[in-house]
């Protein structure tokens, strides 16, 4: 499917190209559904956590930066964020639409997007809230493998890879993040409660949200999410 020359209208709100954010714990499956809605809709996979990761791994004065705040599983300040993705948000590719995956995680980041969104003429189209249980985050996490050369991501239990713990892409031998760690992962989620969540009321207020189950298989998420694109995205002339 191709998004030319269309506009996007969800909630009476038209937007330039569909700008959807996904917002939920660690865990919860938001990056399994970007990459999807990249391959099946062409929005850029706009996901801070790979970002930095990149970064780590090049060694680049931010990747140093951040590198242990990542291990502990603490946020990055606000201001690295946030031009990190300003500088990402400036590159053309991003015209046809973005999935933001993991960000914005406080209210300071998201009244910025909102800001430079608004700036430019565009909007937030929808914020799609992913609802899950600790219990399954945990189960999900403690199963998680991940190539550090593409960023795939797989799971040993519900998408594991065709071969042994390499990557299907490249062959890459598969690792498991340092911040997947059951101690890291618990604090991960307190930060969750205290700093992001209260996102959920913030969206909810101006009429943006929408909330998917996000307890059930991958596959039925998706189906759900390709149902609700024409939502999001529509022909208007
Ligand atoms: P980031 O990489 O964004 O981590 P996260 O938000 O904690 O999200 P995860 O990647 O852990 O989970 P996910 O929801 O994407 O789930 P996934 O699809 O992988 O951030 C890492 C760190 O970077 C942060 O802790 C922070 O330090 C920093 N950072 C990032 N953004 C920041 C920001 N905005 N501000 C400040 N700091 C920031 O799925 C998880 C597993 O489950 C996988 O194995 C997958 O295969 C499997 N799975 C997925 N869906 C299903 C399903 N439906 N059924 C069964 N298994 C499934």
């Amino acid at each position: 499917m191709t998004m030319a020359n269309r506009t996007r209208s969800f909630n009476n709100r038209v937007c330039e190209a569909p700008y959807l954010i996904f917002l939920g714990p660690p865990g919860s499956g938001k990056g399994t559904q970007a990459e999807k809605l990249h391959k099946n809709f062409r929005l850029v996979q706009l996901s801070t956590g790979n970002l930095f990761r990149e970064h780590i791994s090049k060694g680049t004065e931010l990747g140093l930066r951040v590198k242990d705040i990542l291990a502990k599983g603490e946020l990055v300040p606000d201001d690295l964020t946030v031009a990190m993705v300003m500088d990402r948000l400036a590159k053309p590719d991003t015209i046809m639409g973005v999935v933001f995956d993991g960000f914005p995680r406080t209210r300071d980041q998201a009244l910025a997007l909102q800001y430079k969104l608004e700036e430019k003429g565009k909007c937030i189209t929808a914020v799609i809230q992913f609802r899950i249980s600790d219990e399954q985050i945990v189960e999900r996490l403690s199963s998680r493998r991940m190539c550090p050369k593409d960023n795939s991501t797989y799971n040993l239990k519900s998408s594991p890879p065709k071969n042994d713990e390499k990557c299907d892409l490249c062959g890459a031998p598969l690792i498991i993040r340092e911040d997947d760690q059951p101690e890291v992962v618990r604090h991960r989620l307190a930060i969750y409660r205290q700093q992001t969540e209260p996102l959920i009321e913030f969206y909810r207020e101006q009429d943006m949200l929408v909330e998917v189950d996000a307890s059930r298989g991958i596959e039925e998420i998706t189906e759900q999410m390709d149902e609700w694109m024409p939502m999001f995205i529509y022909n208007a002339n």
